[in-house]
């Protein structure tokens, strides 16, 4: 695992967009799985900017989704299908062939087999982004999840549905949740995760300096040595040698 530390949330976005775009210079059918939130928004919006001004091209990528709330469609506004077809499919044209999302809507085990399919056909993930969540969970692994697991359902926790409120318009009730597993994060070519701010400082720091175990899904990024991790100083303020 290396870590990256940048002066604020504008470093942190263009630092990792810079890094995905050299990936698909690299390889440009990467398969590429981004996070939805908060944290990944000022990365999107400097990878749609390069990609319509021709720094990079994303034609041949594919995208596969991270996670959804279940009973939410890409067309509900709070989906993480919706946030990605406004933050960066759509404003790419991304072709819909390219785009293997969850559906929320659907059955969600079949959801998770389908994926799974998807994957063991045409996977691993070469590039995969993830956030962090307050209680250290990354996609909606919550603490607890089983590190070796593919796509599964994940039973919401009271502090992941409490915070996620912010993406919703008025209150609404989530139970759970469907997401790719720590195993397709192990897996993944390129693992990043992605942290800004203080209110990640502590979990940021149980993650990484802390034991590595399922009670703190993100702290498998200790076992992951290809992995980056790129945070912005608030995020990092509660980390000793930082190598
Ligand atoms: C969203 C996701 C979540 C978020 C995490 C951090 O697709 O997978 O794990 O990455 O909850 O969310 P923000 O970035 O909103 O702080």
């Amino acid at each position: 695992m290396q870590t990256i530390i940048t002066d604020n949330y504008d470093a942190l976005s263009r630092h990792s967009a810079d890094m995905v775009a050299g990936q698909v210079a690299a390889n440009p059918a990467s398969i590429i799985c981004f996070a939805s939130g908060e944290t990944p928004t000022g990365m999107l919006k400097y990878l749609v900017n390069h990609a319509l001004e021709h720094k990079v091209n994303f034609s041949e990528c594919r995208f596969i989704g991270l996670d959804e709330w279940v009973g939410l469609g890409k067309d509900d506004e709070a989906s993480c299908g919706n946030y990605l077809y406004t933050n960066f499919f759509t404003p790419l044209s991304i072709r819909p062939e390219n785009i293997m999302i969850f559906n929320g809507l659907a059955e969600a085990e079949e959801e998770c087999n389908r994926m799974n399919a998807w994957l063991q056909a045409n996977g691993p993930v070469d590039i995969m982004i993830v956030g962090i969540g307050l209680n250290g969970h990354i996609g909606l692994n919550e603490p607890g999840s089983d590190f070796d697991s593919g796509a599964h359902v994940s039973n919401l926790t009271s502090n992941t549905i409490t915070t996620a409120q912010k993406y919703f318009s008025r209150q609404t009730s989530l139970v759970w949740g469907i997401t790719l597993g720590l195993k397709n994060f192990s897996e993944a070519t390129m693992p990043i995760l992605m942290a800004s701010g203080q209110k990640k400082a502590a979990i940021i720091h149980q993650a990484l300096q802390g034991p590595v175990n399922p009670g703190v899904p993100a702290s498998i990024l200790q076992r992951l040595t290809n992995a980056y991790v790129i945070l912005d100083k608030a995020a990092a303020s509660l980390l000793s040698d930082i190598k």
